[in-house]
């Protein structure tokens, strides 16, 4: 596997060695239990850099406390062995104690692009990503750094507090990653039972059927109704939202626009998914 470093400094020693051999680094955050989808921001960090940094780090303050952080998979030997084959150069695996030292008091928070969707949703969470991220992003200093366009609302939130912050790194989105059925890949999936599993697939269907419907000049709420009780007939127990909104500024939109995106999120059993999907 690649070399594993757990502080701060140790991070840095490294980079900064590779930066005196006029060397490039491509960073990619993780919360671990990585599967295809990570693994393909490695592959991109690959080939825009000569040295790419992998982090895991399962943030506590991106998670609510009924939400699953004890329960969050993690599968540290398996991590090692995937990242090493996809030739990382370094894995960046600090303690909770390195990232939130005794009296750590700091937050970063994005307003404007985290009222809506998973903000709606998810209070603080987008909070605990603005702020984890940041300090990685100090932490390292790349060159660039790869996020996925799965959870496209913290790609943007990301480049957002990015420019804000005078923060040196170019962030790169990468599309998403799905299975044979089109499910986006996640490290949620593995919570699906079988039958929620073949079920999920659903959510992509009715993303992609919406999109040509809004593209072809439908009107927006019928079929957004539409899709809600496509994904209920399919067994969706739960949704959070399914919305148009404008892929930069993230907010609702009446009808198809140049960069109009549709995003869901919804629930089968005990497992939250979240997609989305261009339209035109
Ligand atoms: P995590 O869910 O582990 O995802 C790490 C990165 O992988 C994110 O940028 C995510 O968008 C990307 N990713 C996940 N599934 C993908 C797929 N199917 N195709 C392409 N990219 C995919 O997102 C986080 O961790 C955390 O919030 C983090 C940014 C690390 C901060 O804690």
């Amino acid at each position: 596997g690649p070399a594993i470093v757990h502080r701060v400094a140790d991070l840095r020693a490294q980079i900064h060695a590779w930066r005196a051999g006029g060397e490039t680094i491509g960073l990619v955050p993780t919360m671990g239990a990585l599967h295809d989808g990570h693994l393909s921001l490695v592959a991109a960090a690959r080939r825009d850099n000569t040295r790419t940094v992998a982090t895991i780090f399962v943030n506590p303050t991106q998670f609510a406390p009924h939400e699953d952080l004890a329960a969050y998979p993690r599968d540290p030997a398996g991590d090692a062995a995937k990242l090493g084959a996809a030739s990382c150069d370094l894995l960046f695996a600090p303690e909770i104690g390195e990232m939130y030292p005794d009296g750590f008091a700091t937050s970063v928070a994005v307003s404007g692009l985290t009222r809506h969707l998973c903000g709606a949703t998810r209070p603080g969470h987008f909070g605990g990503v603005a702020t984890i991220v940041t300090k990685l992003l100090l932490q390292a200093l790349p060159d660039r750094a790869y996020f996925g366009e799965k959870d496209f609302q913290q790609l943007q939130v990301i480049r957002r507090l990015v420019r804000d912050l005078d923060i040196p790194v170019k962030v790169v989105g990468v599309p998403t990653l799905r299975e044979a059925d089109g499910l986006a890949m996640s490290s949620r999936n593995r919570y699906l039972s079988a039958e929620d599993r073949t079920m999920a697939a659903q959510l992509p269907r009715t993303l992609r059927e919406s999109a040509a419907r809004i593209a072809s000049g439908g009107e927006v709420a019928p079929i957004l109704a539409d899709a809600a009780a496509a994904l209920r007939a399919a067994g969706f127990t739960t949704i959070d939202y399914i919305e148009l909104c404008d892929a930069e500024t993230l907010q609702p939109i009446a009808g198809p626009a140049p960069g109009a995106r549709l995003f869901v999120a919804a629930w089968l059993g005990r497992t939250r998914l979240i997609d989305n999907w261009p339209v035109g």
